[in-house]
Parts: C-alpha cells; sequence; structure tokens
C-alpha cells in the first residue's frame, strides 16, 4: 500500500465512498451526490496547500488513480477547542487486508515528524467494529462516547485520541 494527495480526478472514489449505503452504514448514511465534486475540489485544494491532509489508499502494485481508500487529517474546531481529527476508509473489496491500519499508522507517523498537529482525535460510531479495533490496535486511548457531527448529521460515537510520537508501531 502506498499514499498520495488526494486530486481532482477523485471524484468516482468519492462518489463509491461517500454515496453507498453499506459504506456509510455507520456515518449517518450516504451523502447526496450533488456535493462530491466540490468537496473533491475543496479537499484537493486543502491538501494542495497543506493545511488538510487527504491521502488516497492505493494498493501494491496498482497504478495511482487505482483507489483502496482514504485517511484524512484535518484540524477544526470541537466545541470551540481546536483539535486535530482523523477519519479513514476502506471501499468493500479490499477490507479486511489491513489496509486502513497501514494507511493510518502511516498518516501518524508523519503527523509525528510535522509536529504540528499535537493530539489526535477520532471519533468512530459507538457500533463500527473495525474503526474502533483500528483505534486499539494503534494504541488510541478510549475518553468515552459523546454525540458528533458528522457530515451534517450527528453521530453517538467513541472518543478516542492519541499522541502520534506514542503509537503501537508492532501491532
Ligand atoms: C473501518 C474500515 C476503514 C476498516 O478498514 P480495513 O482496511 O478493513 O481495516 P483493517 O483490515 O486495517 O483492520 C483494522 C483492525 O480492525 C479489526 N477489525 C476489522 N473488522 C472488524 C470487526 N468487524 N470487528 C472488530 N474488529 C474488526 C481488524 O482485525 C484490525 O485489527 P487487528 O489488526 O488488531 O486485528 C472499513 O471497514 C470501512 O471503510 N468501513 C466503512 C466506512 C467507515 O466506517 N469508516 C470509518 C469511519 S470512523
Amino acid at each position: 500500500m502506498r499514499l498520495r494527495d488526494v486530486g481532482p480526478g477523485d471524484v468516482e472514489a468519492y462518489l463509491r465512498m461517500r454515496c453507498d449505503p453499506v459504506m456509510m452504514a455507520e456515518l449517518g448514511g450516504p451523502q447526496p451526490v450533488e456535493g462530491i465534486a466540490e468537496k473533491v475540489r475543496l479537499d484537493a485544494e486543502r491538501t494542495a496547500a497543506d493545511d488538510w491532509w487527504v491521502r488516497m489508499i492505493v494498493p501494491d502494485g496498482a497504478p495511482p488513480e487505482a483507489v483502496a481508500g482514504t485517511v484524512t487529517l484535518w484540524p477544526h474546531e470541537e466545541d470551540g477547542v481546536p483539535i486535530s481529527e482523523i477519519g479513514w476508509m476502506v471501499l468493500p473489496e479490499f477490507q479486511g487486508l489491513g489496509l486502513a491500519k497501514r494507511a493510518v499508522r502511516e498518516v501518524l507517523e508523519s503527523a509525528d515528524r510535522d509536529g504540528r498537529w499535537g493530539l489526535v482525535h477520532a471519533f468512530p460510531g459507538t457500533g463500527n467494529g473495525a474503526s474502533n479495533g483500528l483505534c486499539r490496535a494503534l494504541g488510541f486511548e478510549l475518553l468515552g462516547e459523546r454525540d458528533t457531527e458528522f457530515a451534517g448529521r450527528v453521530l453517538r460515537t467513541n472518543h478516542w485520541t492519541v499522541d502520534p510520537a506514542r503509537i503501537n508501531s508492532a501491532s
């Protein structure tokens, strides 16, 4: 697996990830197709500016346009406090291969080298077995449950945090 920055050509991958009821089952349901091209444009712009990191997961041996999933690290405010948040998605045909875990680990290692992100937060749905398993495996600390807004919907989530300098690199 390798990571590359999101680009304007990634609309199809976003549609498959964000507008699919199965992919979005733990994220409040599919998003409207209409907003996706603008979302890709914005994500590519923010990533090119190095403000957000939206990285596309490319399987081993595949060309760069072959997308297995994505990891996003972005700064924003939660309850009026600036935080760094990380999120991830892997398409169904690539799930269960350890790609999400490898990709999230790689982004957190880069965040540690970069030094600006501080403590990183993740808010997977409380019923999201794979995402909560991934947080546990990488050494995130579980702070508890909370309601979190994602793409305009409020979800019941677990609240995990990790110091990128202290991720579990052995798992
Ligand atoms: C969540 C998701 C990214 C996981 O991707 P993946 O590449 O299949 O995950 P990995 O193979 O890297 O597995 C990650 C860890 O979760 C564990 N896991 C996988 N499925 C699991 C499940 N159903 N229940 C419990 N643990 C599970 C794996 O065993 C692994 O931990 P381990 O290495 O200690 O065994 C993927 O299923 C997905 O995109 N789902 C839909 C969108 C979504 O929910 N995104 C996350 C929002 S927070």
